[in-house]
Order: C-alpha cells, then sequence, then structure tokens
C-alpha cells in the first residue's frame, strides 16, 4: 500500500516530507519520490528501494521549496523504477497516489488522442495529464481537478501539487484513506495520522468522495458532489504513541513481546476485573436473543481470529456461526438473515475486500460491529459498533499482536452473547473471565522460552515445507502459523487439522519434513496425540508446542519441543499465538529476510 504525504509550509520542506515518509515505511514500499516548488517551479527527485536511496539523491541535490508533496510506492501498474516512481507530472501539475484507476487504459488512449506522451507505465500519469487537460481548456487548478475527479474509476487517494502556485495543495480520496492535518501556522496532507505525527495531532479524515483544497490555514471540503461540506476535526493519540523499535531489532520483535501488556490493556476494556464479569464498553444495538446467526468476514491473519471466534460463539452463545474471507464474500451474494450479526475483523480498517464485504453485509441489513485497531479507519466509521483492539500501532507488516488482541475482544464478546442469551451462567461467566485475566501473565511467561523457540526456528532454515497441525480452535492457529512463516522467511508452509492428516497430508511425511503440531491440554489432546505418534511412526521431524503433559502422551522422539505452561484450554489459542509468531520470526531473521516488510507485501491491502 502506498504512502502519501503533502505539507503547505512555512520553512523548506524537503526533510520533513521524508522523515513523515519513513513513518509510512511499514506500509511496504519499492521506491519514493518528493516534489517542491523551488522558486514556484516544480521540481522532483525520485529513487527506486529503500527512503535511503532518496536521501542519498536529495543529499547530491537539494530541494528547496516550501510546499511540497511525498510518496512511498507499493508498485500496481509497472515495475518498481525510478522512472514509476511517484509524483508523477505533467506540463503544469504534480500528482502523488495510493490506489488504482480502473479505466486508466481508456483515460490514456484518449489522452493519447490530445498529443500527450507518457514516459511511465504507470496509471497515475493518467491523472497528471487529465488535469492537465482540464487546465489547458482555462481551468483553475481548483476547477480542473474538480472536472477530472469524476472521470477517475477506481479507488484512489490524490495529492496534487501545482506549478507556480505556492499557497495551495489538493487532497481527493475515493476508497483509501487520507487525513488533512492542521498545524500551527502550516498544513498537511497524509495518508494517516502516523505520518502526521510528526507535525500535527489534530487531523480530519477525508470521507470517500472528499476532495480537499488546501491554503494558508484553512482547509476546504468537498463532497462526491462538489458541495463544500464540513469534517471533523480530531485529535488523535497516533502522534502521542511513540513508533519506535525500542531495543528491538524489528518492529514484528517489539510488537511479539508487546503482547502481554498490550492483550492486558484490550482485556481491561471489555473486563470487569473486580467482579469477574464481562462489561463491554458499548450497548449492543440489537436483542441478542433475536439473532439466529452470526456472520464474520475478513482477511489473513484477522480471518483466522474470525475462524477462531466461531468455536467461541458457538460453545459459549449457542450460535451457528459462518466465516468467510472478505474477498469471497464480497461476490458471494449470501443470503443473510433479516437483522442479523456481521461482525467484520480488521487491525488496519481499511482492507478493499473487507471494506466490500461490509459494505454488502449493509445492503442486507445487518447490525456492523467491527473489531478494529484503528478507530478513526474506514471500516470503523461505516459500523454501527466499533470493538477496538488496544493494540496500538502495529508497524511489522507480519500481524501479531493486533491477532491476540482481536482473539481477546471476540472472546469477551462471545461470553457476552452467550450471557445476554441465557446460554452462559453467572458462575461459567466468572470461571471463564478469570481464565481471560490469567492470558497476560502466561503470555509474558510463553516469551522467556524465546531461547528455545529461536534455537529451534534456525532448524527451518534450510526445509523447503512445514506443515503445521492443531485441532480446534488451534486449527486456525496452525493456519496463522504457516501464513506467519510463509510470508516472513518465504518458506512454503501449510496448516491443516490434525484429524485430517490421515486424509492424505500424512503423504508428506518425511524425515525432512517439520510438522509443528501444537497441542494445548484440551479435550482434543488425545487424538492429537494419536497425530503426532502417527508422524513419529512414518520417521517425521516432530515440533510438539504442548505443556508438560502433552509430551509425556505423546512419548515420541522430538525434534523440538516448546514447553507451554499450563493452563485452562478455552482460550489456550491466545498464549499459543506467541511461539508460532517466534518460530516463523527467528527463522526470517536467521534467514536474513527483511521481517517488517517482506516482499511484495503491504500492511494493508487497500486494493483488490
Ligand atoms: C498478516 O500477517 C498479513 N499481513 C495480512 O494477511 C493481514 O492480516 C491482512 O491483509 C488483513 O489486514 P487487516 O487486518 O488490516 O484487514
Amino acid at each position: 500500500m502506498c504512502g502519501i504525504v503533502g505539507i503547505l509550509g512555512t520553512a523548506p520542506v524537503a526533510e520533513s516530507i521524508v522523515e513523515a515518509l519513513k513513518r509510512l515505511e511499514y506500509r511496504g514500499y519499492d521506491s519514493a519520490g518528493i516534489a517542491t516548488l523551488e522558486g514556484g517551479h516544480l521540481t522532483r527527485r525520485r529513487a527506486e528501494g529503500k527512503l535511503k536511496n532518496l536521501e542519498l539523491r536529495l543529499s547530491e541535490a537539494p530541494l528547496e521549496g516550501v510546499i511540497g508533496i511525498g510518496h512511498t510506492r507499493w508498485a500496481t501498474h509497472g515495475r518498481p523504477s525510478e522512472a514509476n516512481a511517484h509524483p508523477h507530472a505533467s506540463d503544469r501539475l504534480a500528482v502523488v497516489h495510493n490506489g488504482i484507476i480502473e479505466n486508466f487504459r481508456e483515460l490514456r488512449e484518449e489522452l493519447k488522442g490530445k498529443s500527450y506522451t507518457f514516459t511511465t507505465e504507470t496509471d497515475t500519469e493518467v491523472v497528471a495529464h487529465l488535469v492537465s487537460a482540464e487546465m489547458r481548456k482555462g481551468l483553475d487548478p481548483v476547477d480542473a481537478v474538480a472536472a477530472a475527479l469524476p472521470r477517475l474509476k477506481g479507488a484512489f487517494a490524490l495529492a496534487f501539487l501545482f506549478e507556480g502556485v505556492e499557497d495551495l495543495l489538493i487532497g481527493a480520496r475515493q476508497g483509501p484513506p487520507l487525513a488533512v492535518g492542521w498545524g500551527a501556522d502550516e498544513m498537511y496532507l497524509g495518508s494517516d495520522a502516523l505520518a502526521l505525527a510528526p507535525f500535527t495531532d489534530v487531523i480530519t479524515y477525508l470521507e470517500d468522495g472528499d476532495w480537499v483544497v488546501l491554503r494558508p490555514g484553512r482547509a476546504e471540503f468537498h463532497d462526491e458532489h462538489g458541495n463544500i461540506v464540513e469534517r471533523v476535526k480530531q485529535r488523535t493519540v497516533a502522534g502521542a504513541l511513540l513508533v519506535e523499535r525500542g531495543n528491538h531489532r524489528h518492529f514484528m520483535a517489539k510488537e511479539i513481546h508487546e503482547q502481554p501488556e498490550v492483550v492486558a490493556r484490550t482485556l481491561a476494556h471489555y473486563l470487569d476485573m473486580l467482579q469477574g464479569k464481562v462489561r463491554l464498553p458499548f450497548e449492543f444495538p440489537f436483542d441478542p436473543n433475536a439473532l439466529d446467526r452470526i456472520t464474520i468476514t475478513a482477511c489473513g491473519t484477522a480471518y483466522y481470529a474470525a475462524l477462531t471466534a466461531k468455536y467461541w460463539f458457538e460453545r459459549f452463545a449457542r450460535l451457528p456461526v459462518e466465516v468467510d474471507v472478505a474477498s469471497e464474500f464480497r461476490y458471494r451474494e449470501a443470503p443473510l438473515p433479516e437483522r442479523g450479526l456481521m461482525i467484520v475483523v480488521s487491525q488496519s480498517g481499511e482492507t478493499a475486500d473487507t471494506r466490500a464485504s461490509l459494505h454488502y453485509a449493509r445492503t442486507q441489513k445487518q447490525h456492523i460491529l467491527s473489531v478494529v485497531n484503528v478507530p478513526s479507519s474506514t471500516i470503523a466509521r461505516e459500523s454501527h459498533i466499533v470493538a477496538p483492539t488496544l493494540a496500538g500501532p502495529e508497524i511489522g507488516v507480519a500481524s501479531t499482536k493486533a491477532l491476540t488482541c482481536q482473539l481477546a475482544v471476540l472472546a469477551c464478546l462471545a461470553l457476552a452473547v452467550g450471557r445476554a442469551r441465557g446460554k452462559l451462567s453467572a458462575e461459567e461467566e466468572f470461571r471463564l473471565v478469570n481464565e481471560l485475566i490469567l492470558l497476560p501473565g502466561l503470555m509474558a511467561d510463553v516469551l522467556n522460552h524465546e531461547a528455545t523457540i529461536e534455537q529451534i526456528a534456525h532448524s527451518f532454515a534450510k526445509v523447503q515445507s512445514v506443515l503445521y497441525l492443531g485441532r480446534g480452535t488451534n486449527y486456525p492457529l496452525a493456519l496463522e502459523g504457516a501464513l506467519k512463516l510463509k510470508e516472513i522467511s518465504y518458506i512454503h508452509a501449510e496448516g491443516y487439522a490434525a484429524g485430517e492428516l490421515k486424509h492424505g497430508p500424512i503423504a508428506l511425511i518425511d524425515e525432512v519434513m517439520p510438522v509443528v503440531v501444537i497441542a494445548p491440554s484440551d479435550r482434543a489432546l488425545e487424538k492429537t496425540v494419536s497425530n503426532v505418534q502417527e508422524v513419529a511412526a512414518r520417521g517425521g521431524r516432530i515440533i510438539l508446542i504442548g505443556d508438560a503433559r502433552a509430551a509425556q502422551e505423546a512419548a515420541v522422539d522430538l525434534s523440538g519441543f516448546v514447553e507451554m505452561p499450563a493452563m485452562a484450554p478455552d482460550f489456550a489459542a491466545i498464549v499459543y499465538a506467541l511461539p508460532v509468531q517466534l518460530l516463523a520470526y527467528h527463522a526470517a531473521v536467521f534467514m536474513g529476510k527483511d521481517v517488517d516488510q517482506p516482499r511484495n507485501l503491504a500492511k494493508s491491502v487497500t486494493v483488490e
């Protein structure tokens, strides 16, 4: 996902723009660039690769100017290169873009017919020439942008800078987020609050379809019909939350280690710790007794949180739950019960497929509850109820603390719905809530075994594939473990329901491929131990993640054993997520991979 920054400043902006772009690096990118007005003249510096290459370019050829725009590019159209790096320019303006212009080919042909020549493979260059063509008709920059925007189809956040116009920036939003930052005597544009945090903590998010005209000290918001509208100024906490790695090598390591603290903070938001009861920070705007089904949708790691929640809602609230990946759900036209409950899970709150599924659910008159880590995100703003995870900014592309906080929230919601439906007694609630309260301590305990996990992870470095097995709520965790390993170490991995081993995957067992078995002492332990023995009987390499009892019952030679603390099984997945994350992290570090910004990945996929 690309990053956008714009500054309408009072002092040279080049350095500040680069600093802001650094706070957007977590989104994943492959090139970067900046444009300013030097004496009114549009000048650009761009570079392939990381921001340090752009900084080098700027040190060789500094940019003056107190107004500018900057961009980190995650390539969609056109390979990563300096030529394809933003800002893209036409004869009188420059533009930076996050998203996809779906009709760029037809516009490209139209503009070629108006004698525009294209120097890049990008869809963004079309936007620059389209606005330029409107200016050639005599329109001023604001009217030219207003005339061009309705021609664009697809998802875009844009920022424009105009030759010779030192007191104007224009921003537009159709999908990917864009915010205005209010400075003391400067104005800003940014993809999110983190980008603007070095300058201000007072921001205004554009709504879908909005565009905004920034002049010194003021912002004029227009809706998709061109009407001037008011948009809410809000103070954001992003600035206050130091987005630094601390004493960790990677953001991912920091975020794995933050989990005991942030899960505790999240649980405290949903539980009455003293009474041992769930205490949601909101009222349900529906009668849980009137529900006859829950639908949950998400992508990637959030989808595995959703799959885990299915077990909890079915067990504690006695409600059938349907879970689907958002990219499938959005096109299925699934029949949904009148006034049913749709739960949407998303760390960023900006994932395009998840948003589209939310929109479908609205057309089906569902109650929409979103579990998000960014309360100001689009999904949050489009939901009826927001259940925030208090994980704090998650910078590592591979999601870790967001997952365990999502699970904590979903567990509390399942207990609350169960109580409201009379399916859970006060005693059972008390017992389960006390299990939840113990989780942060157990998580901290597991982190003390990191060295053991690190050693096991190093043995992954030379393997071609890894198989993860789990039952019950540890089946989604097996899927998540495989995803974590794939996405940061690039080793192929597959998660499977342990009970399915005999239905095919057992053919894969050999003495090379590690088989990671997630086996808390729950009602399925005996069956999972049988699976372990089946793998051992075929000479398989077993890595057991379980407590002492699991190892004792398995009674086979283990290639690796991560001893977990004894604990109640109901919410074990929240604690067992940590060794699964650490295995992937240490394998990737050992292999020298870019752990925080893995190749080809973006932190939030705001395009289809
Ligand atoms: C998880 O490690 C991945 N980075 C990715 O699968 C992510 O979970 C997915 O893109 C969903 O993102 P969201 O939670 O922000 O919607």
